[in-house]
């Protein structure tokens, strides 16, 4: 298994130059960056900044990074352009870059940015059961894999760093991801559809459960993302642990069957009966998480070597032949990512398929930063 490994990479184009510096370089100066402040691809990306940062300790990224974020916070810790009274999990991903700086440099008003976001969780509506609406107005009772990865990560660092001993938060923590994984499990593949509406009023819902039709990769991804970080504060001695735990190995499994025996991607939509479907394709983003959510698994010892360590070579390799343009003047673009795929729909193959597929976006970017930083820490253990 380790000659197949090391065989790998020496045929791979990675092993030449590190993806993470080239294509944190290149984000700069093709100045990819043309979203909305708070916008969660931003903080994805900025988050493979921060692992740029760790790895190779470049001050020119982290000043970067620095001048991106320092004018969001002004200096009495509110947040420039926020409305802390609109409810949208998407909103509060950033809340993981504020702590970021308030851990890294001190100054408080990241601490004081992050704690008003806090805040707005403790307002924010919630289902009969408890799980916080995706978004107020629009998606009352719904909950999607995504508003996950934007919240209830957020929610445990922050719990992790300032109340780590409230059992009470840790269990509502583990709450939002025992409730998504009740109802969207996807018995046929393993994986999980977008999100249900606990009313069962939205015209896409299971009448029964309430349950949306379709596996979105990109949703799995980010909710397989959210579990790698959550695993990575969530007290270990406490019950949710071990869950949080089960549901990462769960879904790496169900990946593995869902990964492409030839391309070693993933097709937009998952669903048993429409992989080969007309108007499907392989779609960058999540296999950026896909691919990173293995390859932090591995180092962290949660699956195996021997069954993950080649397809997720693999699926590193999918990566960079097929979503990596180079331009002679020696910048990179990322390429093959879904714009969106929102619930505001009739959730149908039809829909998420007629959606754009666009180059430089944040949340391709992010994730293959984060898959590359995995990546590189894997070479240098070979
Ligand atoms: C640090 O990052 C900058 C900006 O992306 C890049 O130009 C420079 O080559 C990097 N320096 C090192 C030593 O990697
Ligand atoms: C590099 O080339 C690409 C493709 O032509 C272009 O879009 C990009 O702006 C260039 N970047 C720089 C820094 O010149
Ligand atoms: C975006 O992608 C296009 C197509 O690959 C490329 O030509 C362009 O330089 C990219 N722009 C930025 C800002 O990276
Ligand atoms: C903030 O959001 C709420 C809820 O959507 C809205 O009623 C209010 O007008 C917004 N405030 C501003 C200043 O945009
Ligand atoms: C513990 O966390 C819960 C839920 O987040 C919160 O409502 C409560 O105020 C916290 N308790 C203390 C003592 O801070």
């Amino acid at each position: 298994m380790k000659l197949l490994t090391l065989s790998l990479l020496a045929a791979s184009p990675a092993a030449a130059r590190s993806y993470l510096s080239w294509m944190a370089d290149s984000w700069i100066l093709n100045n990819g960056e043309h979203e909305g402040p708070y916008w969660y691809g931003r903080a994805t990306v900025y988050e493979g900044y921060e692992a740029a940062y760790s790895l190779y300790g470049n001050e020119t990224l982290l000043d970067w990074y620095h001048s991106q974020i320092d004018d969001l916070v002004a200096p009495d810790g509110s947040i420039v352009d926020f409305n802390e009274t609109y409810y949208s999990l998407d909103d509060y991903r950033i809340g993981n870059n504020f702590l970021y700086w308030y851990e890294r440099i001190g100054v408080e008003k990241y601490r004081l940015a992050a704690d008003r976001i806090r805040a707005m969780l403790d307002r924010h509506p919630r289902t009969p059961t408890g799980g916080f609406w995706h978004r107020d107005p629009t998606y009352e009772n719904q909950m999607w894999l995504d508003g996950i990865f934007m919240a209830d990560v957020f929610y445990a660092k922050w719990t992790a760093l300032f109340d780590a001993q409230n059992v009470t938060a840790w269990e509502d923590i583990v709450l939002q991801w025992d409730k998504i994984e009740a109802v969207t499990r996807d018995e046929p593949t393993g994986l999980l559809v977008h999100g249900f509406d606990e009313s069962k009023t939205a015209v896409w819902a299971d009448p029964v459960d309430g349950a949306s039709p379709l596996v979105w990769n990109r949703a799995v991804g980010w909710y397989f993302v959210s579990l790698i970080e959550v695993l990575d504060v969530y007290p270990k001695h406490l019950d949710g642990y071990q869950r949080l735990l089960s549901y990462y190995k769960t879904l790496a499994r169900s990946l593995l069957h869902a990964q492409d025996p030839k391309v070693h991607g993933w097709k937009l939509i998952l669903s048993k009966g429409y992989v080969n479907r007309k108007g499907n394709y392989f779609e960058s983003s999540a296999a950026a998480m896909f691919t990173y959510g293995w390859l932090a698994g591995l180092r962290r010892g949660y699956i195996d070597e021997r069954t993950y360590g080649r397809p997720a070579a693999r699926a590193y390799n999918h990566l960079i032949d097929d979503f990596v343009t180079k331009h002679q003047n020696g910048t990179l673009t990322w390429e093959g990512t879904v714009q969106v795929g929102s619930l505001n729909s009739d959730a149908s193959f039809e829909y998420y398929t007629g959606i754009p597929v666009v180059p430089n976006d944040t949340r391709g970017v992010g994730p293959f930063l984060l898959a590359s930083y995995e990546w590189e820490l894997r070479r240098k253990r070979s």
